[in-house]
């Protein structure tokens, strides 16, 4: 924990660096109660630098025991805990200094520390302050040369960036590696490992024809479990060079699995390190959502060498432009290799329901911000669904304005100017814009980048009328946006509509504006970039229902004022996969929020019922995306439309929805299950966890209709395929119906899961997560949770496994969490406070599962209020808890 309180971040207080630091030798002998690090590094001034500043470097935690310039001692002083020099050298010189630091006692997971009885490092974003004295900021970037002593038998792999020079065995039982990584970078690219590992291996041939050798490092019992992953990476590299022309520039690219990891992955150059989550995975031990969670990560990490890491951000403010560029790079790719129309339209459903889920409430609450945040205290609290999610549809939308192939070049063009270069987001925008000249892009650029700059999410409202006389449909388009902190009022967004006309009988009407000579296509796409906007279609000889926003192409809140038999034929008819998606998600919000504001029971009428009986039963529609319709939102969307928020009304209405779904298709689900069985080996592509994914959506509702009828055959059935399944995705779904039904065989299928995995960690973090995120009957889950922490498998110090319980919990599971005793929000605060004294990144992420406490109904409003404030009162908080809770607070 830092001491004092930390000061705000503004953006508008960059200043370049005094000095530059433009290579650096470090060594380090490690030992887990006390390394040392000898980091010599060139140091000049930075001529456009105001003259006459002191050599400010930032360090944390450290124990410094001599400073050198030139090989000669020097006067020096710690302040803010940061290494002030004075009266240096005007040319060029060196700087040695020695720390000393523990990586045993690292719980935070940031900087050095040990895990598994090995060293891992993690720098990002200010981690490397943590390991040494530097200039720990993205914009000054050196070449590194890394030496590793440690004992040969506790440690054989030691790893860092670039290529390994040299290696030998040393006095005393311990051995050296000498790295040399030939690529400036900043200093939360560095990396080193010293473990105990194995590791996977493949030499691949570039197109360039350059070889590189690709390695996968885990611990000796989990080599099983690489090959999904490497054959990711090998996927990646050929997707780069293909996509956008950009190769792997190192001989070596090398990952490791860590399994004390507060984030995803991390890009270290050359090194990328991962939590085991996104590596391991074998048919017993992985479901399809784990195998396509390491496809993205691993192609994301992989992507970062490009964005983020040849070029990097100039501060961290533009941190989205490495990674709301690299999420939508990771998005487009998983979408090329799903291939088929359908498939690809599926993964974008899944970023699109994620992004409602997370960063739509996000930029509703206290933590708004703006895509390029203009400050921050603790910019690890600034790693946001709204700067990754937000981000990456920022960029998606330049790519709708310019096409697909004016992207490309865009993209080379801002390779081409920036290579080696650390810089902004508008730097990022110009590139695109500039290849793509005349574009819509390029005409409205300095209005597109209040995408940028303005945080919340707009509201478009769209409203059409058709002319029978004149034989035209005229669509009225107008946006605003709602306050956010700090930021009263908005100007119009540039707003890419893409939109299609659909006839009476389905067909999709060639689209044609007045003052057009002819019709151009059955799809295009609008700009609004005006508060309000009329466009004129001629040439219709019946009124069209609209289908706008095609896609999702602007991250915004459509409000279209379409009726239910409008959607119902947008459902049945649409060719844009999503949108036809949206309709039937449409249909479902629309009754249960009718009886969640209206107070009354929940019924589900005919038309509806049957509309989604013709969707499970269509010949051709892909099961994944059938099991996509079918799946009604969920509680924290349903809570995003509501002004007013009861957690257990919402939880009372969507429980009876599904239970009248399980009954009035009872047949149709025995169907579905039926029909999608996946016989043969094990494989994650798209058609076979689609329909993995149907057949367990059909199981969970015929457990859940067997649990009124009290008929014990699909319960039964379902124990047995529980016991029987080959793959996890199969088993986790049995026995997530089992669970999800409060069926009495739950419990001991439970058992007998946690008795088969015990030495599986990632898979006893399903076991945890499965029982806190079951549908909560009378309190019986929230109970089960709190035994949960003292489960002898339970610890706050491991973070999957402190997210398995308490994520699950508190951000996945309203009802369970939302009591009307308060007990939830007690439980929250105390797991807060004692995470927050282990690992406060952690913390701060558990702390948001209260941003929208101000739309809760009471008494959860007035109860959540006050457990904020017993951790806003708490003396000794980390500036993580501190900032988060503080925003919660204010008004
Ligand atoms: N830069 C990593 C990624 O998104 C995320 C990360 C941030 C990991 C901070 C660790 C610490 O790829
Ligand atoms: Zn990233």
């Amino acid at each position: 924990m830092r001491e004092g309180s930390s000061p705000l971040i503004r953006r508008e207080d960059y200043t370049a660096p005094a000095y530059w630091i433009r290579s650096v030798d470090l060594s380090f002998d490690l030992d887990p109660a006390k390394t040392l690090v000898v980091n010599r590094m060139q140091v000049e001034r930075n001529p456009a630098a105001a003259p006459g500043q002191p050599l400010r470097l930032d360090g944390e935690n450290l124990n410094l025991t001599r400073v050198l310039v030139d090989g000669e001692s020097v006067s020096f002083r710690v302040e803010h805990q940061q290494l002030v020099l004075e009266n240096l050298p005007e040319a060029p010189f060196t700087l040695e200094v020695r720390t000393t630091c523990a990586p045993e006692k690292n719980t935070q997971l940031s900087g050095l520390y040990t895990s598994g009885g090995g060293f891992f490092t993690q720098c990002e974003a200010e981690g490397f302050r943590r390991i040494t004295y530097f200039l720990d900021r993205p914009d000054v970037m050196a070449t590194f040369s890394v030496t590793l002593r440690a004992d040969a038998t506790k440690y054989p792999v030691l790893l860092s960036n670039g290529n390994l020079v040299e290696q030998g065995r040393l006095e005393g039982g311990r051995h050296y590696a000498k790295w040399v990584d030939p690529h400036p970078k900043p200093s939360y690219l560095f990396a080193l490992v010293a473990a105990n590992l194995v590791c996977r291996e493949q030499k691949i041939r570039a197109r360039s024809g350059r070889e590189h050798l690709l390695q996968v490092y885990v611990r000796a019992g989990d080599l099983d479990k690489t090959e999904h992953a490497m054959n990711s990476l090998i996927a990646a590299v050929a997707w780069d060079e293909a996509r956008f022309g950009l190769s792997l520039d190192l001989d070596r690219f090398m990952i490791v699995a860590v399994s004390d990891f507060n984030m995803g992955a991390m890009e270290n150059k050359g090194l990328n390190i991962f939590n085991t989550k996104y590596v391991l995975a074998n048919p017993a031990t992985a479901t399809d959502a784990d195998y396509a969670g390491i496809e993205s990560v691993v192609g994301h990490e992989y992507f970062h060498n490009w964005t983020g890491n040849r070029i990097t951000c100039r501060d961290w403010f533009q941190l989205s432009l490495k990674e709301g560029l690299t999420v939508f790079r990771d998005q487009e790719f998983s979408q090329d290799l799903a291939q088929s129309p359908s498939a690809r339209a599926v993964k974008r459903i899944e970023d699109v329901r994620t992004l409602r889920q997370h960063q739509f409430p996000e930029d509703a609450g206290p933590m708004a911000h703006p895509v390029r945040p203009d400050s921050y205290v603790e910019i690890n609290n600034f790693y946001t669904a709204t700067v990754y999610d937000k981000g990456a549809e920022v960029v998606r939308m330049m790519q709708t304005l310019v096409g697909r192939e004016g992207f490309a070049r865009g993209m080379t063009l801002y390779v081409q100017r920036h290579d080696g270069q650390a810089v902004t987001c508008d730097d990022f925008a110009q590139a695109i814009a500039d290849a793509n000249p005349g574009s819509a892009l390029a005409t409205h650029l300095d209005a597109f980048k209040r995408w940028y700059g303005q945080a919340g999410t707009p509201r478009v409202s769209a409203r059409g009328h058709y002319n029978a006389d004149a034989r035209t449909y005229t669509l009225d388009l107008s946006q605003h946006g709602l306050p956010s902190p700090g930021q009263p009022s908005k100007q119009p967004w540039v707003i890419p509509v893409a939109m299609g006309l659909i006839g009476p009988r389905g067909e999709h009407l060639p689209l044609q504006l007045v003052g057009e000579d002819a019709p151009v296509g059955t799809e295009r796409v609008l700009v609004l970039h005006e508060e309000r906007q009329r466009y004129e279609f001629v040439g219709l000889d019946a009124p069209p229902v609209p289908s706008l926003l095609r896609g999702f192409s602007a991250p915004v809140l459509l409000e279209d004022g379409l009726s239910d038999a409008e959607l119902l034929h947008l459902l049945t008819h649409d060719a844009d996969a999503f949108n036809r998606w949206e309709a039937g998600q449409r249909l479902a919000l629309n009754r249960l929020l009718g009886a969640i504001r209206g107070g009354q029971a929940l019924h589900l009428d005919a038309p509806f019922v049957e509309a989604m009986r013709t969707v499970l039963r269509h010949p051709t529609l892909d099961p994944a995306f059938k099991e996509l319709v079918l799946t009604l939102p969920s509680e924290g969307y349903l809570a995003e439309q509501l002004e007013e928020v009861d957690p257990q009304r919402i939880h009372t209405v969507r429980e009876a929805a599904r239970l009248q779904l399980a009954q009035a298709l009872h047949h149709d689900w025995e169907w579905a299950f039926e029909a999608h069985q996946v016989r043969g080996g094990y494989s994650p592509d798209p058609v076979s966890s689609g329909r993995r994914a149907l057949a367990n959506l059909a199981l969970a509702y015929l457990c859940l209709g067997a649990s009124v009828t009290r008929d014990p055959v699909w319960p039964g059935r379902t124990y047995q395929r529980f016991k029987d399944a080959t793959n996890m995705t199969d088993r986790l779904g049995a026995l997530s119906a089992l669970v999800n039904s409060h069926a009495e065989l739950a419990a001991p299928a439970l058992e007998r899961f946690h008795a088969m995995f015990r030495d599986e960690a990632l898979v006893i973090d399903k076991w945890f997560a499965l029982q806190a995120s079951a549908s909560e009957n009378d309190g019986r889950v929230f109970a089960r949770c709190r035994a949960l922490l003292s489960h002898p498998d339970f610890s706050l110090r491991n973070p999957n496994r402190a997210r398995s319980l308490i994520t699950a919990l508190c951000f996945m599971n309203p009802a369970a969490f939302h009591r009307t005793d308060a007990a939830g929000y007690v439980f929250w605060a105390d797991r807060v406070l004692e995470l927050d004294a282990i690992n406060p990144q952690l913390a701060a992420r558990v702390a948001r599962a209260m941003d929208r406490w101000k739309q809760l109904a009471e008494p959860y409003r007035s109860a959540a209020r006050e457990a904020i404030a017993r951790v806003a009162a708490r003396a000794e908080l980390s500036n993580d808890v501190r900032e988060i809770v503080t925003r919660a607070l204010a008004d």
